[in-house]
C-alpha cells in the first residue's frame, strides 16, 4: 500500500526506538528499575503487531498446508537433548575480555586485536556457550541442570514419532511451532535485533533422502514470498548462501534471508537442509528407532529435514522499519507507518466529526458493530486533522469519520493513510467494506 521512501538511514534507528516507545509498541524490559539489557516488552500496539505476524506465519505455514501440523513444546527439555543436537559442544562464540575495563567481546568482531571501548590489552580467546543454565528442582541434592531452549526446533524433532503415530501425516509434511528461546548473546545489539530472549517461528519439514535439494528451492522460494506478502519491499530482501565456513555443524545447505537495515544487511531467517542429522542423533543418545516406514514401498528410512526458521522479534523490527516514513505535506510533515492491513494493529479508527448532533452515538454504534470483527479504535478528542496524524503514526489503515452528511443518508468518510484519499460508504457496508481491504 503507498509508497515508501527511506527515511536517512543513520538515524532510522533512533527514529524507529522513539517512536516505539512513544506510541507504545515497544518498551524496555523492567524500565522503572533502570531496565534490563536486551530485553524488551511489547506494548499495546506492539502486541497487537507481533500477534498479527504469527498469526499471518501460522495461516501461511500451516492453515494452508494439509500437510503442516503445529506444536507447542515444553521450553524446559531433558539435557539430554542438547548433548544430542550438538549445542552442549557447538552452541559457542569466541569470547575475550579486556584485562582494564573488564568488557567482554566476540573475539570475531573485534578488528585491531584491542579493546573498543578503552584500548587495553585483550585475553586470550576462549569458547564460550550461549544456553542459559538453571536449575530445575526444590530439592538442592535431587537438582539437576536444564537449559532454557536456544531454538524451538529441537522439541519438534523429539515430537517426531509422536506426530506421525497421531496426526496420519507421512513424509512430505511438516511440524511448525512459535515459540521463545534463549541465548546468552555475548553482544546484544541493535535494539530487537539481538536479544537474549526472542521468539521463533520455525518450521520442520520431513523428506524421503533424495528429494530434499527439491524441496529446499521449494521452501526458499516459498519463505521470500512470505515476506514479500507482509509488504516489505522487494529491493530491501536478499539470500545469501552459506560458504563452507559459515555453515553449521548440522547443515548441508543454507541460505539465509536478509534484508537491508540502516545498521547493515542482516539476517531474519535462516532456511537449511540439515539432512538426517538430527533424527540420527535423537536415534542414537535416545535408543528409539526413530525411522519411518513407508507401508506402500515397504522401505523403511530416517527422513531428511528442511528447516525454515525465522525471528518474530526480528520480523515485527523489520516491518517497522520498513514501513517508516517522515512524509513532508504542502505546510506540514508527517509520520506514517506504512503497515500492510494484514499486520496493523488497528485495522480502522471511527471518529464523530464534532461531539454533538448524535455523531458520537452513531460512531459508537459503527465502533460496537466492527469490534466483533477486528481490532478497531474509537477517538473524539481533538481536530480530526490531528487525529488522522495520530493513527498513521500507529499504522492504522483506515479511518472512519461520522459527518453532518452522516445523519442525512447514513453514509461515513473512509480516509486512506496511504494515499491520504477519502470515498464515501453506506455505513452498513462498511464491516463488509473493511473485511475485503484487511483480509488479503
Ligand atoms: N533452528 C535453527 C536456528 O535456530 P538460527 O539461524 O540460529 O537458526 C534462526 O536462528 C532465527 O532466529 C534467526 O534468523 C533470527 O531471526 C532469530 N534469532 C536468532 N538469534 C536471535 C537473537 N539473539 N535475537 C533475536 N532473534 C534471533
Amino acid at each position: 500500500m503507498g509508497t515508501k521512501k527511506d527515511s536517512g538511514m543513520p538515524q532510522e534507528m533512533t527514529r524507529i526506538i522513539s517512536l516505539c516507545r512513544r506510541r507504545g509498541f515497544i518498551f524496555q524490559s523492567s524500565e522503572i528499575y533502570g531496565g534490563l539489557e536486551s530485553c524488551y516488552d511489547y506494548g499495546p500496539l506492539g502486541v497487537e503487531l507481533k500477534n498479527n505476524v504469527k498469526r499471518f506465519w501460522w495461516k501461511e505455514m500451516v492453515q494452508m498446508h494439509e500437510n503442516i501440523v503445529g506444536l507447542d513444546a515444553a521450553i524446559l527439555m531433558h539435557p539430554k537433548v542438547w548433548e544430542a543436537s550438538g549445542h552442549v559442544q557447538h552452541f559457542t562464540d569466541p569470547l575475550v575480555d579486556c584485562k582494564i575495563c573488564k568488557h567482554r567481546f566476540r573475539a570475531d568482531y573485534i578488528e585491531n586485536g584491542v579493546c573498543p571501548d578503552c584500548g587495553g590489552e585483550l585475553t586470550e580467546v576462549r569458547q564460550f556457550n550461549l544456553m542459559f543454565k538453571t536449575q530445575m528442582g526444590a530439592v538442592t541434592d535431587e537438582a539437576y541442570e536444564v537449559y532454557l531452549r536456544p531454538e524451538t526446533a529441537q522439541g519438534i524433532y523429539v515430537n517426531f514419532l509422536n506426530v506421525v503415530n497421531t496426526s496420519r501425516q507421512k513424509p512430505p509434511f511438516g511440524i511448525a511451532q512459535i515459540g521463545k528461546a534463549f541465548r546468552n548473546e555475548i553482544t546484544p545489539r541493535n535494539f530487537t535485533f539481538r536479544t537474549r530472549e526472542f521468539e521463533q517461528a520455525e518450521m520442520q519439514f520431513f523428506v524421503k533422502p533424495g528429494t530434499d535439494k527439491e524441496w529446499f528451492e521449494y521452501w526458499k522460494q516459498k519463505r521470500m514470498d512470505w515476506y514479500l506478502k507482509l509488504g516489505i519491499r522487494p529491493e530491501k530482501l536478499f539470500f545469501h548462501q552459506h560458504g563452507q565456513e559459515e555453515l553449521a555443524h548440522y547443515a548441508l545447505d543454507a541460505f539465509d534471508i536478509e534484508y537491508e537495515f540502516a545498521f547493515g544487511r542482516k539476517e531474519l531467517e535462516g532456511i537449511h537442509n540439515r539432512s538426517d542429522f538430527d533424527l540420527t542423533q535423537h536415534q542414537d543418545y535416545s535408543k528409539k528407532n526413530l525411522t519411518y516406514f513407508d507401508d506402500q514401498t515397504r522401505e523403511r528410512y530416517l527422513p531428511y529435514i528442511i528447516e525454515t526458521s525465522a525471528g518474530v522479534d526480528r520480523t515485527v523490527l523489520t516491518i517497522l522499519m520498513d514501513a517508516y516514513e517522515e512524509q513532508p505535506l504542502e505546510n506540514d510533515m508527517r509520520t506514517v507507518l506504512h503497515l500492510s492491513p494484514i499486520v496493523a494493529p488497528i485495522k480502522a479508527a471511527i471518529f464523530p466529526l464534532v461531539k454533538r448532533d448524535g455523531m458520537p452515538e452513531i460512531a459508537h454504534k459503527i465502533t460496537a458493530d466492527l469490534r466483533k470483527r477486528f481490532m478497531v479504535f474509537y477517538d473524539e478528542g481533538g481536530a480530526v486533522g490531528r487525529r488522522y496524524r495520530r493513527q498513521d503514526e500507529a499504522g492504522t489503515p483506515f479511518c472512519i469519520t461520522v459527518d453532518s452528511q452522516t445523519i442525512e443518508d447514513n453514509t461515513v468518510t473512509i480516509r486512506d493513510r496511504d494515499s491520504m484519499t477519502q470515498v464515501r460508504v453506506n455505513a452498513e457496508n462498511v464491516a463488509t467494506w473493511l473485511d475485503e481491504q484487511v483480509n488479503i
